[in-house]
């Protein structure tokens, strides 16, 4: 065969096998292999691990520079099937591949300023044991869990269960693709993230848990960026079919636009969302995109189209803010650096990746920076931030720090104990037992009575 043939049977093929069914994990598999062999120059096919079976957790990145990150061009992801039996999110992200790629290929606008600026990594199924065991009941639980019966989105370090708890199930314990996931975290500086899954209809935003247990049940646990998701919950309810008139299904809601805060609706535990946003400044949103969690095969294209300017649509939003780089007073990218935006207190603050860049989402105003970086002054400045995600391009502000004059040490900034989980204990684990086995008891109530909904 002559290799333009093949060129042509590569080029081909994936749009051909893309029809509106639900694909095995190695036609997946097979699918993704082949984008990327016809798409060298736009896409990147690796993996961040295996599952507890030992089937690989492929991830597909697309974007001018595949392989690499480029600085200035923001990191986003999509993961679907975290729940095994939730399988719409699979379907659609292989779609949405589809439709970035042909876009590209076609030259239109909107792909190419996309890919232009953006990397997108896109991880089709987070639970592919989960979704070998799977029956294509619309509620049922059978295929939620991993190979070793565990709820992926319950297992993450939480940062409210206490650092007792984050040390008893240090990173060694956790399950396989959990593992995998913050593996993965820690490669890429993520900005923008969403996880799909079905059995309601709503885009749900972080806090999923609360320090407050079950004192604040019914009310939200809100993060210093509420403005900022709820925003972005709106972007995906709005751009969406209907899910923006929150009463879709009869088992949940009505959520007002379509949106709720995860904890408002209920709280768990040891959820992906929150691990995200607090220990690795991704913000990512839990979307819920079927009543049913095995839609039938021949509603599948309605459902694509009812999503699809809304996952594009979101992926835009990456581009809110303000980005940079830190640099330090010989010049360098400082690394480590905390930058703070005034009235905006996280749990564990936003710090510069190797490259020295920051990543800030911000709705339009004026807001103050506070750059803190050892040995130099810390800097201080008022931005007024535009409306990116039009220009595909968050504002560009880069700070020069200036080494601090004194010649005294500045005692580094005390890092808050729970942005770093995997610490030795200082005091001895002082921490009281019993107040957290009954948070654990109660929330684990609350997980089998929500098993059924999302
Ligand atoms: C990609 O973006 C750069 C600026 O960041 C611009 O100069 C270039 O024309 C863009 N290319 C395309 C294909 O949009
Ligand atoms: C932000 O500051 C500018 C001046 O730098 C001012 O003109 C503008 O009104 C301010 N915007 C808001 C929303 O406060
Ligand atoms: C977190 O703790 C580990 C182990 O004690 C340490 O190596 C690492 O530097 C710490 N990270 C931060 C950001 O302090
Ligand atoms: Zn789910």
């Amino acid at each position: 065969m002559s290799s333009s043939l093949l060129f042509l049977l590569l080029l081909f093929v994936p749009t051909l096998m893309l029809e509106f069914r639900y694909h095995s994990n190695s036609e997946i598999e097979q699918y993704l292999f082949q984008v990327s062999a016809a798409n060298p120059d736009i896409t990147h096919l690796y993996s961040i691990g295996k599952s507890v079976k030992g089937q690989q957790l492929w991830v597909l990145a697309l974007g001018l520079s595949p392989r690499h990150h480029t600085v200035g061009v923001p990191e986003f992801k999509y993961v679907a099937n975290m729940h095994g039996n939730e399988v719409l999110g699979r379907v659609l992200l292989l779609q949405l591949i589809g439709e970035l790629v042909r876009g590209y290929r076609d030259e239109e606008a909107w792909s190419l300023q996309l890919l232009n600026s953006t990397r997108i990594h896109i991880l089709p199924t987070m639970n592919p044991d989960g979704f070998d065991e799977a029956d294509t009941h619309c509620l049922f639980s059978r295929g939620r869990f991993n190979y070793n019966g565990v709820d992926l989105n319950r297992g993450f370090p939480d940062a409210f269960a206490g650092l007792r708890k984050q040390q008893q199930l240090n990173e060694e314990q956790r399950e396989a693709e959990v593992r995998a996931v913050i593996g993965w975290l820690k490669s890429e500086t993520f900005v923008l993230s969403a996880n799909l899954h079905g059995g309601a209809v709503v885009a749900s935003y972080p806090y999923d848990n609360s320090d407050r247990g079950f004192d604040l049940t019914g009310a939200a646990s809100v993060t210093p960026d509420d403005d900022v998701f709820v925003h972005l919950a709106k972007v995906y309810s709005y751009n969406h079919a209907s899910m923006h008139r929150g009463d879709l299904c009869d088992d949940s809601g009505p959520f007002r636009d379509g949106i709720t805060n995860g904890y408002h609706w209920y709280p768990l535990e040891g959820g992906m969302q929150d691990y995200n946003y607090v220990w690795a400044q991704c913000l990512e949103l839990t979307l819920e995109l079927s009543c049913c969690k095995f839609p039938q095969p021949n509603e599948l294209p309605a459902l694509w189209m009812d999503n699809k300017k809304a996952l594009l649509a979101y992926i835009q939003q990456i581009h809110l803010g303000v980005k940079g780089r830190v640099f330090d007073g010989s010049g360098s990218p400082a690394q480590n650096a905390v930058v703070e935006v005034e009235g905006r207190s996280n749990m564990c603050p936003f710090r510069t990746n190797k490259h020295g860049e920051y990543y800030r989402l911000l709705l339009p105003g004026n807001y103050t920076f506070k750059v803190t970086y050892a040995g130099h002054d810390v800097l201080t400045e008022t931005l007024s931030v535009p409306y990116g995600p039009d220009q595909y391009s968050a504002m560009k502000h880069d700070f020069m720090l200036r080494r601090t004059a004194s010649t005294t040490v500045q005692a580094p900034a005390e890092l808050n104990p729970t942005c770093n989980y995997t610490l030795p204990p200082k005091g001895g684990g002082a921490t009281s037992g019993s107040a957290w086995t009954g948070l654990t008891v109660g929330f684990g109530l609350v997980t089998v009575l929500q098993l059924l909904i999302d």
